[in-house]
């Protein structure tokens, strides 16, 4: 798993194979900003987090290629980008084809890109949600795997209807994987 904050979709993936509600096993998760949160819930949930800083790469093919590395040593079948806040390049898009998944906090394609939460809330969209899709080389784009529609409700500031989009992504990401995983063994 890749992820760049908070990590709450990452314990949610975690805890989805802990308890048997999907067979699979996170082996690694790769963080780009050191002592993000998903760093310290990798530490709790005693699963080996490897930091590749993306400030330490001179462009996004450079990054890419350290993140093809870590994925291939760790052996992993499929990569979850879990609030992973960088633009992907076709490098990594083509080392794992329809094996690499997103997760995004609107009802794809209505607001692709930074803050969807706050693009729908200016919007004033009564309906929006969250989308776990598989990742192609444009941005926010690709196979729709599993979307929840989550309701904006008056007086929904951005705090409160991020918390509820989440609370649909921890519940869609799980069964996005499934699908994924479902969808390679034909
Ligand atoms: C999630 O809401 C995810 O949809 C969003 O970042 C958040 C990460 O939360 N991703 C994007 O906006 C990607 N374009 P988390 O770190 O608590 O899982």
């Amino acid at each position: 798993m890749l992820a760049s904050g908070q990590g709450s979709n990452f314990e949610a993936l975690v805890a989805a194979c802990r308890s048997q509600h999907l067979n699979a096993q996170v082996v690694l998760l790769v963080v780009n900003n050191p002592g993000c949160g998903a760093e310290q819930r990798a530490a709790r949930l005693g699963i080996p987090c490897q930091r590749i800083n993306h400030r330490d790469h001179p462009n996004r093919a450079s990054l890419d290629s350290a993140l093809i590395s870590a994925c291939q040593q760790a052996q992993v079948d499929l990569v979850v980008m879990a609030g992973w806040m960088r633009i992907v390049t076709p490098l990594l898009v083509e080392a794992y084809p329809d094996r690499l998944l997103n997760i995004h906090p609107s009802l794809l394609p209505s607001f692709r890109g930074l803050d969807a939460v706050g693009q729908a809330l200016a919007a004033g969209v009564q309906l929006t949600g969250c989308t776990a899709h598989l990742v192609r080389p444009e941005v926010d784009a690709g196979p729709v795997l599993v979307q929840a529609a989550v309701a904006v409700l008056a007086g929904d500031d951005h705090r409160s209807l991020s918390a509820r989009i989440q609370r649909q992504e921890h519940r869609i990401l799980p069964l996005a994987v499934a699908l994924a995983a479902a969808r390679l063994a034909g």
